[in-house]
């Protein structure tokens, strides 16, 4: 640059010197040459008045007083060429940074970004309006305070988010973030941020760039996939492990209770065999009857632990009769009365809604067995064209409605998924002390379509 700068001096003074004798127009096309030269040679403009300022010391000042006002008029008119080409360039660079601000702000707000512009050194900082109207305030509610954004920044992100935007000043590491903030109405809301600093030629950032979206809506989508994502994985694994344990109690079952009982009707028939007797009539009628007895425990038993396996009614039957064995068994057992209103001839339930709807019966039973103390229940399975409603409803003390799910609690959910497969839903009213209301809404579509097999 100093090699440059010489060879320009000598060049810019020889130049003057011509022009302050003839002050032709040429030489002013020399004016304006030298300065094209020296900007593409990379000189700035403080390079240029370092000349022109030694181009006077040494041709202008030195001059007779005559000359003087004359030179110094000249020099102006000189350095004024030398300097145009620098203004056209950044007159050029100027246009094309607003044109291309303006495509950026375009771009920023057709995107619904919110700007922000930060100097990290005095902590100055800018948010754009829609940056605070992501925030929910207006222009002028929030001040251009960092503060007013950071503090906002939820606990559990704020951290992260510091760290990042430290290593990225430090590090210029890449800043791209996503957390939540806290809106001025107090919700908490998802957004993306991404910025770009400026360092100076000691590395000292003096500038951060960035904007902000809001990504709620889809960072919502996001959470509830995972956790239903989450609970399938949970439920499957329930699955599994229930269908373990229905092995084993059947296992069990069959072991104790059949086995038992098979065990004595074995000792009771070789006694039979073994215990006859010539002053006796033979067989004995009592030996006989304790026989017949436990044949009829016997049917009973495997006719029971079937039962529990597939309610056979459902198919012999159908849906409504085996819902009507499922109360009689539950108010005998619970002494809870159930009122029903069922129609039975309103709907065509198909055989494969059936068992799905036979367990949401069963399991909502459950669960007024296990947690309501409830007294009395309402069963109601009716059409309500487009849809069948089944509803259970009971007076007991209900549960708290934003109560989180216990990691363990599958029946709520696997009667959700059961209404889902049949593409409806279950809703739950209910509030501490006020009963407990589930509702299986279901599409007749499904439930009335024609079998496939
Ligand atoms: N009829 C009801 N009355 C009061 N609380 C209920 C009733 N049904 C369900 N709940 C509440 O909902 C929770 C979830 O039920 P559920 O998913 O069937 O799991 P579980 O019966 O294994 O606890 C229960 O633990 C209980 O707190
Ligand atoms: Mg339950």
């Amino acid at each position: 640059m100093t090699m440059r700068l010489g060879a320009l001096r000598a060049d810019y003074l020889s130049g003057l010197r011509t022009y302050l004798e003839d002050e032709s127009e040429a030489g002013l096309a020399h004016a304006y040459e030298l300065g094209r030269r020296a900007m593409i040679d990379g000189l700035g403009l403080l390079d240029m008045a370092a000349l022109q300022r030694a181009a006077l010391d040494t041709l202008v000042l030195p001059a007779t007083s005559n000359d003087r006002p004359r030179f110094m008029e000249a020099s102006t008119a000189f350095f004024n060429e030398v300097l145009a080409p620098f203004e056209l360039s950044i007159e050029g660079y100027r246009a094309a940074l607003s044109a291309s601000e303006e495509r950026f702000q375009l771009a920023v707000s057709g995107a619904m970004a919110g700007l922000w512009d930060w100097n990290p050194q005095t902590d100055e900082i800018y948010f754009s309006p829609h940056f605070k109207r992501i925030m929910g305030y207006e222009d002028n509610e929030l001040p251009n305070e960092r503060h007013a954004h950071f503090d906002a920044i939820d606990t559990r992100d704020f951290e992260r988010v510091t760290a990042l935007l430290k290593s990225h000043l430090e590090h210029r590491q890449t800043y791209d973030v996503q957390y939540r903030v806290r809106t001025k109405s107090g919700d908490l809301r998802w957004v993306h941020s991404r910025g770009q600093a400026q360092w100076n030629e000691a590395g000292v950032p003096y500038r951060m760039v960035g904007w902000i979206l809001d990504i709620n809506d889809r960072k919502f989508d996001e959470e509830a996939l995972r956790t239903s994502r989450e609970e399938m994985r949970r439920l499957s694994a329930h699955i599994l492990r229930v269908r373990e344990e229905e092995k084993a109690r059947i296992a069990r079952e069959l072991h104790d209770d059949l086995g038992q009982q098979l065990t004595a009707l074995k000792m009771a028939t070789s006694m039979l065999e073994h215990g006859g007797r010539a002053d006796r009539p033979w067989p004995p009628q009592g030996a006989l009857n304790g026989m017949y007895t436990m044949i009829d425990d016997l049917v009973e038993s495997i006719r029971h632990i079937a039962a529990d396996l597939h309610p056979v009614m459902l198919d012999d039957l159908g849906l409504i009769p085996a819902i009507d064995h499922l109360i009689d068994e539950f108010s005998g057992r619970y002494r809870i009365r159930v009122i029903r209103h069922i129609d039975p001839d309103a709907i065509a339930f198909n055989r494969e809604c059936r068992i799905g709807m036979f367990r949401m019966v069963q399991e909502a039973l459950t669960n007024v067995a296990r947690h309501s103390g409830a007294t009395e229940v309402v069963l109601d399975i009716v059409r309500a064209d487009p849809h069948c409603i089944v509803r259970i409803v009971d007076n007991g003390r209900g549960a708290p409605t934003d109560k989180p799910k216990g990691r363990h609690s599958f029946g709520l959910l696997g009667m959700r998924e059961r209404a889902a497969l049949l593409g409806g839903e279950i809703r739950i009213s209910t509030e501490p002390g006020a009963g407990f209301a589930l509702t299986a809404i279901l599409p007749l579509a499904s439930i009335e379509a024609k079998d496939t097999s």
